[in-house]
């Protein structure tokens, strides 16, 4: 039976898995043969070329530390300041130092070189996110026969952006040595193919270069997703009822307007804020009547423009502050911080409105576990970013424009004057899509396409875990 190896730039920790990506993994690795593999989040001035196996959570877990010369180029630079910026259409903040590309590759290189000796001929390797887009040219050029899949969590970009990436051929043909690429949404698929069907030669450097050969690619969507039963089961664990418990203290009964997102630009969170001051400003009924209540765990804030964005939250919220606040009333509350899924649930399970507003997204789980945590006789309302990749999957929300941030007020009194039937409607056809687009099958649905036959072995895995603890 194949072994499935999981590669990515971070990997589960010992306390409760933050990203969705860690979530929805380590249901997949927890159920097949396999390991997997990444940074172990340890910089070291001269790293270990051998990986070391630690089981966390009955996870085999195999970690490489890596330089801190390594780590910012590859990382905080080429990943965050150029791949991240480019792919989220911010060429705006984007910087562009090209040394960072060798960093990039060298460490893609090093995950290779540790990685190659662990594996067997007949592993299903199953690479993450933009971070590791060479590692399958790095192994193949060590002999790798193995069928290797790559999933973007991220959109891909237009082609124009994606020519403003310095070494962008190369990446480029690091992708064709893929078996299999995922995107999160049609969108992505239709910019890659634009990409793949109209290269310009020229963008190649001054060397004539032949076209890139995609034909042995595949390339498909698939939307990832969560796991809603768990999260309408969590939105009544006791840290769920306990969250809820203090925010019905705290709010009496002002409705709650609620975000959850990393402290990351392209989450659109001034916009978002701004929308809700138009709120307040044009429909005083909601004053002392609502609260805004923003969760934006901190992120990559060794990067200038995290700290930038963070600056402009603050000050766009206490202007908020300043203009609606009464001596016994705030109109919203912003919380640098990050919480365990549990509570995440009691707050998701109280908001009336949930606000997944980003400029750009790939697909926003937050706006799936907010469906699924939702009380079925008395749903709240999704407020979502027309381009996020959850977008294509719930239609049925209330789509808007971040950056109309009049729109996205207008849509916001919409759902605070939404009747029950039309929220319980709406809510059904999001719940439908949210099962149906589950964690489980997203990643079976990839394996199965990377590997026919594997997604079968996974269920054959599942079977024996639960012999052995019945026994
Ligand atoms: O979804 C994109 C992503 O980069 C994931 O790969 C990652 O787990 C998450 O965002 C958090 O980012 P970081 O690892 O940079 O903190």
């Amino acid at each position: 039976m194949s072994r499935i190896v999981i590669v990515s730039n971070r990997t589960p920790g010992k306390g409760p898995a933050a990203g969705g990506l860690a979530v929805a993994l380590k249901k997949v690795l927890g159920e097949r043969e396999g390991f997997w593999f990444g940074w172990s989040g340890k910089l070291t001035d001269s790293p270990e070329q051998k990986a070391r196996f630690e089981d966390i959570d009955g996870l085999h877990i195999a970690q490489i530390d890596l330089s801190p010369d390594d780590h910012r180029a590859y990382y905080s630079g080429f990943s965050n300041s150029i791949l991240w910026p480019s792919f989220h259409l911010r060429l705006d903040l984007a910087t562009i130092e090209s040394h960072w590309y060798e960093g990039y590759r060298r460490v893609n290189a090093q995950f290779a070189k540790a990685l190659m000796p662990l594996l067997k001929p007949d592993d299903v390797i199953w690479v993450h996110d933009y971070h590791l887009i060479p590692l399958a040219s790095e192994l193949r050029s060590l002999g790798a026969k193995n069928r290797i899949g790559f999933y973007l969590h991220i959109p891909f970009p237009t082609v124009d952006a994606l020519y403003a990436i310095p070494h962008h051929g190369e990446l480029m043909r690091d992708l064709s040595r893929y078996d299999l690429i995922g995107f999160q949404a049609n969108r992505d698929v239709a910019a890659f193919t634009d990409f793949a069907e109209h290269q310009a030669p020229s963008t190649f450097g001054t060397r004539p270069t032949e076209a890139l050969d995609f034909s042995k690619t595949e390339v498909a969507a698939f939307p990832i997703g969560s796991d809603p039963e768990a999260f309408a089961r969590l939105s009544n664990s006791p840290a769920a009822k306990k969250m809820i418990h203090r925010m019905h203290r705290a709010l009496g009964e002002q409705a709650l307007i609620l975000g959850v997102d990393r402290l990351d630009y392209s989450k659109g969170l001034p916009q978002r804020v701004e929308a809700y001051e138009k709120l307040l400003a044009n429909n005083q009924r909601f004053r002392r009547n609502v609260h805004l209540l923003q969760v934006a765990p901190p992120s990559r804030d060794t990067i200038k423009e995290y700290q930038e964005t963070s600056d402009t939250l603050d000050a766009i919220c206490g202007r908020v502050m300043g203009r609606f606040a009464e001596p016994d009333w705030a109109p919203l509350t912003y919380v640098k911080r990050a919480y365990g899924q549990p509570s995440l649930a009691g707050l998701y399970r109280l908001a009336r409105v949930a606000l997944v507003t980003p400029l750009r997204d790939g697909m926003n789980l937050v706006a799936h576990e907010y469906v699924g945590a939702q009380d079925p006789e008395n749903p709240g309302v999704l407020v979502l970013s027309r381009f996020a990749g959850a977008a294509e999957i719930f239609p049925e929300a209330l789509l808007v424009n971040p950056f109309d941030t009049d729109e996205t007020a207008e849509a916001l009194r919409m759902a605070l004057d939404m009747p029950l039937d039309e929220r319980k409607a709406r809510w059904q056809a999001l719940m439908a899509a949210a099962e149906t687009h589950n964690v489980d099958d997203w990643a079976l649905s990839f394996l199965e396409r990377l590997s026919p036959g594997i997604g079968e072995a996974g269920a054959g895995a599942r079977d024996v875990i639960y012999m052995a603890s019945v026994a």
